[in-house]
């Protein structure tokens, strides 16, 4: 639990405080604070450039057991990601020196030239995520979660923001659910296992969760699909979640790719690295979670999520290089490459969806491919539109979250790489060259009127290193920024 609070620090006395400083600039109406700040920059070591730490335990005359000072450099370079940034290490520091509760200071915004919600936003988002480990099968829990977090913020800002702590917390526990279904592994996780672990989540919020079996996607005609599971022993499923608060106007469909496990199917993957084909379901986490948070929010408008899932593996009923599948849209695929997967299963739950739903617009999330990643590393996602409304708005929300894209080009004389001599397409193109850009252009092909964006998580979905307010494995990329869009567009 997050809470504003302000207290008389000389009266009650203070457990542990949190106090972002600047190199140049006082941040802080308070005075005891500033004074506070005054002695830690009587430290030759400290000056409050980005990265200075400092802690003073019961400092001379102020009733505080713990100040810990974290630098933020200079004052301009303040921003929300910044601000995000100062939490999450402040609570990873909190995690590490074993503390029970922590009181984050927050600056004044006048003083940053911000508004009050652009200052604690981005303060409450990284204190809550940074606030959480996945250590759901470790024996010995070396590290626990803080027990509390408050903030310290004046009366005003209080009446003004007093629902923002509980709207933040419902996103960013979208974005932690999503990140323990990435980090999960794959055979805690396989496609019914997933389905079921989404359906009951999406219950307990009041969302309508509906499970399509394998049977069902059969006498549908989602051939492309099935012949991504053909190989896996567990069956393919989809599942679809409804949110309607309202029930005039058309839903805002999101799709999201669900493969729970990509060997890559006759076109095995290499060894190296295949470990991390569990993450391949972050595209469908992402879309359950934010269906589950907009739902908390009540959200007023019709939204509709959408998530194909399957395991991709290689055996004696797998799809072959060459085969030719008809997929719901109509056209027929060549299956040049069984480790083109995703946009297999995409393209007939997205025909699907644009039928079924008639959409405002629709977004897919896939983790789709790694030419994504080499384009442009593992911290940015790819953005393929041709609606210029849309990608303004994903755009902006990006950097509004830090959840960003780029926007990437879908040429239309690409197409050509994509003609098959056999069938209406193929899957991939004959070279490897511009490869998420191929992908993109291969789902477009599905898509006729629908106003559609495709965003390439392959690299920010998950992390092997971690970052100041997520820790290393599933990211919960694509929540925050989901929400986001959502809320403005
Ligand atoms: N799931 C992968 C893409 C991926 C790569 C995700 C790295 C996360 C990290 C996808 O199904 C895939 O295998 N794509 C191929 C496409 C190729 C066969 C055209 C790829 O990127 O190599
Ligand atoms: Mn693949
Ligand atoms: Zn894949």
């Amino acid at each position: 639990m997050m809470r504003l609070r302000w207290v008389d620090i000389e009266k009650n006395g203070v457990k542990n405080l949190i106090v972002p400083v600047t190199q140049d600039r006082e941040l802080t109406d308070h005075p005891i604070i500033a004074r506070l700040v005054e002695a830690a920059k009587g430290y030759p070591e400290f000056k409050g450039e980005k990265g200075d730490e400092l802690i003073l335990y019961r400092p001379d005359g102020f009733p505080v057991e713990r100040v810990l000072f974290l630098g933020l450099g200079k004052s301009e370079a303040v921003n929300r990601e910044t601000l995000r940034a100062f939490t999450g290490k402040g609570v990873q520091k909190g995690i590490g020196m074993k503390l029970e509760e922590a009181m984050f200071e927050v600056p004044s915004p006048k003083r940053l030239d911000r508004d009050p919600k652009e200052v604690l936003e981005p303060m409450l988002e990284g204190a809550f995520l940074a606030n959480h480990r996945f250590t759901r099968y470790k024996k010995e829990k070396k590290e626990r979660e803080l027990a509390r977090i408050a903030f310290l913020a004046p009366r005003s800002i209080q009446q003004q923001l007093r629902r923002l702590p509980e709207s933040v917390e419902t996103v960013c526990r979208g974005t932690l659910l999503a990140r323990e279904w990435v980090s999960m592994p794959a055979n805690e996780k396989r496609p019914e296992d997933f389905a079921r672990a989404v359906m009951a989540e999406a219950r307990k919020t009041g969302l309508k969760a509906t499970l399509y079996t394998e049977k069902t996607l059969r006498q549908k005609g989602f051939n492309a699909l099935l012949s991504v599971s053909a190989g896996s022993e567990r069956q393919a499923q989809m599942v679809v979640l409804e949110h309607a608060t309202v029930k005039t106007g058309k839903p805002v469909v999101l799709v999201g790719k669900g493969v729970t496990f990509d060997t890559g199917g006759i076109n095995l993957k290499p060894g190296q690295g295949m470990d991390e084909m569990k993450t391949d379901m972050s595209g469908a986490a992402a879309v359950a979670a934010t269906l589950i948070a907009a739902s908390r929010l009540k959200m007023k408008r019709r939204l509709v999520g959408v998530l194909p899932i399957v395991e991709n593996m290689p055996s004696g009923s797998a799809a072959r290089p060459g085969d030719i599948v008809k997929s719901f849209f109509g056209k027929t695929v060549e299956i040049a490459n069984t480790d083109a997967e995703g946009r297999l299963i995409l393209i007939d739950a997205m025909a699907w969806a644009a039928k079924t739903y008639k959409p405002e617009f629709m977004i897919d999330l896939a983790t789709l491919t790694g030419a994504c990643v080499v384009a442009l590393g593992e911290k940015i996602a790819g953005l393929f539109t041709e609606d210029e409304a849309l990608a303004g708005a994903i755009l902006e929300s990006g950097e509004r979250t830090f959840e960003r894209c780029w926007r990437l080009p879908m040429p239309e004389d690409y197409k050509d790489l994509l003609k098959s001599d056999l069938a209406d397409i193929r899957n991939v193109a004959e070279s490897r060259w511009g490869g998420a850009i191929q992908g993109a252009l291969f789902l477009a092909e599905f898509m006729e009127k629908t106003r559609w964006a495709h965003i390439d998580i392959a690299g920010p979905a998950s992390a092997k290193k971690g970052g100041p307010y997520c820790s290393p494995g599933g990211t919960g990329f694509g929540v925050r920024l989901l929400c986001d869009i959502l809320e403005r567009v």
